[in-house]
């Protein structure tokens, strides 16, 4: 018949008496079975389990470990709605008498950072502002933030605010040890001295910088965004309030969101992958698919933000250890180029990057289809997780108004050489899963153009 059937006997063929009530029947080929499944499993219907060929085999045992080095770094990290006001209690446990607050002013518009002096103030200390940062921080804003620390005397580093708040805090705090210009110290592990504690409040659902050992600025000269990567970057402490994401309008919200998700897929096919960064960036897969669009539909609802600063969380602990790959390389050369909004450009570019690496570790999106409910999957080619992955995130992307194309958000034919060549450049691409020459990048730019 070109099918076994077995069932919790599996000497014994099916029939009518081996069939009853609750028992589990396991078909091999179920897909291919149609009408030709035997009458009595027919009849007992919904009771019977039938599955397909890949379920009924063994189950999976979880690969070992790899044989290889790895290390995990991560923050202490305090998470839960009215957080807040932890942050003035971790502030004293790391020696602040004048911690600088960064922040800007969206956040200063939305309150937060008052609510942040307020109980810096109560426990004692003297908290000193800076404010003064753009979106994709930019090179000369954070020498002014320098400037503001030894000026006001300051010994810690507090950043409340998005991705672009927390990095030009870190490259605050990193100037305030290590001196020279911000610009300096682009690549992996060039901070010779410890820097000052930093604690981080994220008000945006998607960087993970409160996590990270990434500092992002844009070079004002070369139009580029840099990437300041290394240990010391890793902040002490991140405090985690939910409640801070709920004045996000709807594109940040979108934006932040699709880069979160980024993180995830990047860090769990990236060639730095590992079993803790697995089990974080799955998370997050499946917490932002599951709870994007719902903070979109209804922006008050507690536990959807609450999933969405988890989602943000897991992908940032997952890319800071198994760094990210060509999405970010790309997404940070056409933000730095025409100052957009980072998780848009993620958007756009992500679902070609996919395609691009799926012809290479087609068995790395199989699980990731899994975090998406893709479930209809089992069996099928991972070719074809690859592509329902890719067609996941497109979909998403125009659910909550993203974009399809770079050409939308002002990119140039004409400028796709010099982002191209610029990408070659970037850290994140040397964890990317496939090599990618300049003629890839080349014809990447132009599919997502
Ligand atoms: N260091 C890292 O690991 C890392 C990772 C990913 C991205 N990034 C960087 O992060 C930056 C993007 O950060 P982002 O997307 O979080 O946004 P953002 O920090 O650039 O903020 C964008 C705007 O939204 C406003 N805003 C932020 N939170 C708000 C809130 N809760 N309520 C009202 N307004 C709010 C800000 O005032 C700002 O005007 C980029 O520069 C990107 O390169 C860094
Ligand atoms: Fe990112």
């Amino acid at each position: 018949m070109g099918y076994t059937v077995r069932c919790h006997d599996p000497s014994r063929a099916i029939s009518d008496d081996a069939v009853r009530e609750g028992t589990v029947v396991l078909i091999d080929n179920v897909r291919h079975l149609g009408a030709q499944i035997p009458t009595a499993v027919r009849r007992v219907g919904e009771s019977v389990l039938l599955l397909g060929a890949r379920e009924a085999a063994e189950p999976p045992v979880p690969s070992p470990p790899p044989l290889r080095l790895s290390k995990f770094h991560a923050p202490e990290i305090v998470f839960g709605p009215r957080s807040v006001q932890e942050a003035a209690h971790a502030a004293i446990r790391i020696g602040a008498r004048r911690p600088l607050v960064i922040t800007d002013p969206g956040l200063l518009e939305a309150g937060w950072p008052s609510e942040l002096l307020t109980h810096l103030s109560a426990t004692g200390l003297v908290p000193q502002m800076w404010f003064d940062i753009t979106p994709n921080p930019k090179d000369h804003e954070i020498e002014a933030g320098f400037a503001r620390y030894v000026e006001g005397g300051c010994d810690v580093v507090l950043g409340i605010g998005g991705g672009s708040v927390m990095d030009a805090a870190k490259g605050i705090a990193l100037l305030a040890a290590n001196g020279g210009g911000i610009l300096d110290y682009e690549g992996i592990d060039r901070i010779e001295h410890p820097i000052p504690p930093m604690i981080m409040l994220p008000s945006t659902s998607g960087t993970g910088a409160d996590v990270s050992q990434f500092c992002i600025v844009t070079d004002t000269e070369r139009h580029t965004k840099i990437t300041i990567m290394g240990r010391a970057l890793v902040p002490d402490v991140s405090v985690i309030d939910p409640r801070l994401l709920t004045t996000m309008p709807d594109d940040l919200n979108a934006a932040t969101g699709l880069d979160a998700l980024t993180h995830g897929i990047e860090a769990f096919v990236s060639l730095a992958h590992g079993p803790l960064t697995d089990h974080h960036a799955l998370q997050a897969i499946s917490l932002v698919h599951a709870n994007l669009v719902r903070t979109m539909m209804r922006p008050r609802d507690a536990a959807a933000r609450s999933a969405m600063a988890q989602a943000a969380l897991e992908a940032g602990l997952a890319f800071t250890n198994a760094i990210l790959g060509a999405t970010h390389a790309m997404s940070h050369q056409a933000g730095g180029l025409l100052d957009l909004p980072h998780g848009v450009v993620n958007g756009v570019l992500l679902p070609h990057v996919i395609r691009f690496n799926g012809a290479t570790v087609p068995e790395r999106f199989v699980p990731i289809a899994q975090a998406m409910g893709l479930a209809d999957l089992a069996g099928a080619p991972a070719e074809e997780s690859v592509e329902r992955v890719a067609d996941e995130v497109r979909r998403l992307a125009d659910e909550v108004g993203v974009p399809k194309g770079l050409a939308d958000l002002g990119v140039t034919e004409s400028d796709i050489p010099r982002l191209a060549q610029l990408t070659l450049g970037d850290a994140c691409l040397t964890t990317n899963p496939r090599p990618v020459s300049l003629t890839d990048v080349t014809a990447l730019f132009r599919a997502a153009l």
